[in-house]
């Protein structure tokens, strides 16, 4: 049974409950899990990476186990033109689990169907990036009620986005209007997309009556070509929030640059650093998961 997570199409809602749960005992502290001392994961990033290494490496870490950090593969074989096959291949044998993050989508299928141990995609170029999702939806489910309707934006580069990728396809389970909003090259992929979505130019089209803004930044790493994009449409300040309800949930996976203006941070409605740190309990639930004894919640890849 291949127990890598690729894609959160690997999960449906009770799979999804069942992390939730299990994140949330471990907030908590209700769990005091330890995993046996000779668990050992690989970070194996080939992006840059401050949140998502971080709260994976503490989270096996805090969990007792350790933690090969490859963080930058410019001082490993991969500078001797090692393909990714290879790389993963060999890590397999000094390790349980391998997190991955790389430019090409696809790429953590390619290594999941090499590796040994499972491979948990922290992000393949424009793809997917399962756990940030997760960690978005477990945030969500902190401040909405998911058995009611909800009213999502997701604001930005919607093209490049490997966060809202897999965010909408995890909305899709459930009972969600989706708003997308941003500059027209920068749409959403057309296979995403649905009928019934509703698509804006600016975020003043739909603030007012939002329960979740998601915003995220351009992702100039992936153009092929430099590109002027405006990102003043959708720009939050504290005179668009003043627009929104009262119980608005506003989200970014970060970095930001400045599409959120730092003088939101001081809003209440604004959960960011809130996302940050849910971060590492998702990531921690995920190791347990795997590693715990019980149950994984999430179908084979
Ligand atoms: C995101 C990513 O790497 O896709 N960052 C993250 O993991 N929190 C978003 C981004 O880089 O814009």
């Amino acid at each position: 049974m291949n127990h890598s997570l690729i894609s959160v199409d690997q999960f449906d809602k009770e799979g999804l409950q069942q992390l939730f749960v299990l994140a949330g005992q471990l907030k908590r502290r209700e769990l005091p899990v330890r995993l046996s001392s000779s668990v050992v994961s690989v970070n194996l990033f080939y992006e840059p990476s401050t949140r998502t290494s971080s709260s994976f490496f503490s989270a096996m870490v805090k969990l007792g186990g350790s933690v090969i950090p490859i963080n930058d593969v410019t001082f490993s074989s991969v500078s001797k033109g090692e393909t990714l096959e290879d790389t993963v291949r060999v890590m397999s044998s000094y390790s349980d689990v391998i997190v991955l993050r790389h430019p090409q989508v696809g790429s953590s299928r390619r290594a999941a169907d090499m590796a040994g141990v499972p491979v948990i995609n922290a992000g393949d170029g424009a793809g997917e990036h399962p756990t940030q999702a997760l960690l978005d939806l477990y945030t969500i489910n902190r401040h909405h009620d998911l058995n009611q309707r909800l009213r999502v934006a997701l604001v930005g580069d919607l093209l490049h986005g490997r966060t809202v990728h897999s965010l909408l396809k995890l909305l899709r389970l459930y009972d969600v209007e989706v708003h997308l909003v941003g500059p027209p090259e920068l749409a959403m992929p057309a296979e995403l997309v649905r009928d019934g979505d509703y698509v804006h130019s600016s975020i003043d089209e739909c603030i007012s009556h939002m329960d979740v803004i998601y915003v995220t930044r351009v992702q100039k790493e992936r153009f092929t070509e430099p590109h002027l994009v405006s990102t003043e449409p959708y720009r939050i300040t504290p005179s668009v929030m003043a627009k929104a309800r009262p119980d608005l949930t506003l989200m970014h996976p970060l970095p930001r640059v400045d599409e959120i203006d730092p003088a939101v941070d001081r809003d209440p409605r604004a959960v960011y650093f809130e996302q940050c740190e849910n971060g590492m309990w998702i990531r921690q639930a995920v190791f347990v998961s795997l590693f715990g004894g019980g149950s994984v919640p999430w179908h084979s890849s």
